[in-house]
């Protein structure tokens, strides 16, 4: 089995979707970002969980679908609250159309979402809905807890954490535990997906605060230096406020405080400081261990063997994604 079979599932059932006609401005929004590919990494993770148990992965490719729109939905809502400019390479919902517009598609995807869960087998529906519902609450409080950090100055490491598991992780988690449940997986089985996929999510968080900043333009799809601009708590500012002594202290917090400023010089110098502390290589031993703990989860799953290598080597690679 290669994940391009899982892929080519996802992208056919994809195709299908009706997600509506009119008004065309309700409904375009949706196929454009649906358009706009990405990784389709939490979809493809509930089909590598179902498959650990079962040949029968087929029937896990609508609910998977539910999963990405989902997601979909959180990034259309998400560049309204960053003002960000760019997705996966494209304008923005919000900047092509107008904020309302991406307000109100958004909200129908949510609704789209619980429609392609409800094709999860009835025995299982009930749960698969409590848990995904708990899950996309969880999501909203890790997102506004974001954007209180956002005027706070003294987040801690842990508050972080704590924000990045709701945000990010949960989702992450939820699509593999609701793999497992499709296939039939017992309670303990479906924890230890979960637990991996919250791992495996704050590594995930990590990347992405890291690629932030790092990233190569070209290639991540968003803008680089976004959460510079916005004073995002992200990991790599949070280590930097607590290291910074003396001069670099007095730069940074110059930074964080004026209102006016260059945009590109306010990314290149707070850059500079992260370069100067030595933030890139302690995120980069932060995502590692993160990943490292998810394997050690995964390693707990007891599935129908060699199929772990599927979803571990799947995984991995996401360790040095560039977008
Ligand atoms: C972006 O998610 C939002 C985060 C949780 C960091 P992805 O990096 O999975 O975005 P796509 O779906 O591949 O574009
Ligand atoms: C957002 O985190 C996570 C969501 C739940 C949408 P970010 O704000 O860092 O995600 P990107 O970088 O815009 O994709
Ligand atoms: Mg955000
Ligand atoms: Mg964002
Ligand atoms: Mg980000």
């Amino acid at each position: 089995m290669s994940p391009a079979i899982f892929v080519d599932a996802l992208q056919d059932e994809l195709q299908s979707i009706q997600y509506g006609q009119d008004p065309p401005e309700l409904y375009d929004p949706i196929r454009y970002i649906m358009s706009l590919g990405g990784k389709r990494m939490r979809p493809l993770l509930t089909l590598m969980a179902t498959y650990l148990f079962t040949d029968d992965w087929q029937k896990a490719v609508r609910p998977a679908l539910g999963v990405e729109v989902f997601h979909n939905f959180t990034l259309m809502h998400d560049d309204i609250m960053d003002q960000a400019p760019l997705r996966r390479g494209n304008p923005t919902v919000h900047e092509k159309w107008n904020g309302n517009t991406a307000i109100l598609s958004g909200d129908v995807m949510l609704v789209n979402a619980y429609q392609l869960l409800l094709s999860i087998e009835s025995d299982k529906l009930k749960l698969a809905l409590e848990r995904f519902s708990r899950t996309a609450a969880e999501v909203c409080e890790g997102q506004q807890m974001d954007m209180n950090f956002e005027t706070r100055w003294n987040v801690t490491e842990a508050e972080y954490i704590d924000m990045i598991r709701l945000k990010t992780s949960v989702l992450l988690g939820y699509a593999l535990e609701l793999g497992g449940l499709i296939a039939g997986a017992d309670a303990e089985t479906t924890r230890h997906l979960y637990e991996g996929g919250m791992n495996i999510g704050v590594g995930f968080q990590l990347k992405d605060d890291l690629l932030d900043v790092y990233g190569d333009p070209a290639k991540f799809g968003k803008q680089v230096g976004g959460d510079i601009i916005a004073n995002k708590k992200t990991f790599l500012l949070i280590e930097a406020l607590q290291q910074a002594q003396g001069s670099i202290r007095d730069e940074l917090t110059a930074w964080l405080t004026r209102t006016t400023f260059d945009k590109a010089e306010k990314v290149q110098a707070v850059t500079a400081i992260y370069d100067q502390l030595g933030i890139r290589q302690q995120t980069e031993v932060r995502i590692n261990e993160y990943f490292a703990r998810g394997f050690a989860n995964f390693n707990e799953v007891n599935a129908i063997p060699d199929r772990k290598d599927l979803l571990i080597q799947f995984t991995r690679q996401l360790v040095e994604r560039e977008s």
